[in-house]
């Protein structure tokens, strides 16, 4: 999660070509694994409160039993260093928030902040979201998938990296009940009409906004990291919202 995502580096061809030597075992995937630079504190929090917050990916999850109540369920994907997470959080105490992550110092500043907040209606997972999606949550578990500025893979010959494919819709679909929703945002142009193709593809979803259309930020998601950068480089910010049907 940096800017080298938005060029193409060499690490992430050298894994596209590993992950093509072999058609059976091909997995594209949305991210490269860099660690970056992570503080002392991060690497701390990774252990001492992953007990508190951390959920494992290897088996199927018990939603209640992982927040010890019923309540409407928000999952994030690609959190980030989590502050929009956290702020969302804090706004709908009601409501229980997945964030699921791969990016080891974004992930312990998301804890530090839950910690900093106290903020007991969160629950983090380290992993690839798909794998999440197809491993750990039940069918119809989920009232709100967030999907907020997606690397956007700007390269023609690096789309198939982005996580937004209709496989990916199918799968959301499955877990999100009917009337949940789904709500992305990114300031690539060209990513928002993939979006939107991608979209108009799937009979399980309804665009909010009409066909083909895109909603301006709403007043309830906080701007993001990725978001300041984009507007700072004169991105225009588009947000899509899709029901279940
Ligand atoms: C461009 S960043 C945006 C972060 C944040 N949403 C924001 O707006 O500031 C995309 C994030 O998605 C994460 N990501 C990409 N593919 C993922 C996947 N399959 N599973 C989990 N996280 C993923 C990356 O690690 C990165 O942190």
């Amino acid at each position: 999660m940096d800017e080298h995502h938005q060029d193409g580096q060499e690490s992430t061809l050298h894994e596209i070509r590993l992950n093509t030597t072999n058609p059976h075992s091909r997995t594209i995937r949305s991210f490269v694994r860099r660690e970056g630079r992570i503080t002392r504190a991060q690497e701390q929090a990774l252990t001492r409160l992953w007990p508190r917050y951390g959920l494992e990916a290897d088996a199927r999850l018990d939603l209640d039993a992982c927040f010890g109540r019923r309540a409407p369920r928000t999952l994030e994907i690609g959190f980030g260093n989590g502050e929009t997470l956290a702020s969302l959080a804090n706004q709908e105490l009601t409501t229980d928030f997945l964030g699921v992550e791969v990016h080891r110092p974004g992930i312990g500043h998301l804890l530090l902040t839950l910690e900093r907040r106290e903020l007991d209606n969160v629950r983090v997972i380290s992993a690839d979201a798909i794998q999440v999606l197809k491993t750990c949550l039940p069918d119809a578990s989920l009232d709100r998938v967030l999907l907020f500025f997606p690397d956007p893979w700007p390269k023609k010959r690096h789309h198939k990296r982005r996580i937004v494919q209709p496989d990916f819709v199918e799968l959301l679909a499955r877990k999100l009940r009917t009337g949940g929703v789904l709500h992305m945002a990114t300031d690539w142009e060209d990513y928002a009409q993939h979006m939107l193709e991608v979209m108009a593809g799937t009979a399980s979803f309804r665009n909010r906004a009409g066909p083909g259309n895109t909603f301006p930020r709403p007043d309830y998601r906080p701007l993001t990291k990725f978001e300041q950068r984009g507007l700072r480089l004169g991105h225009g910010v588009r947000d899509l919202l899709f029901e279940r049907i």
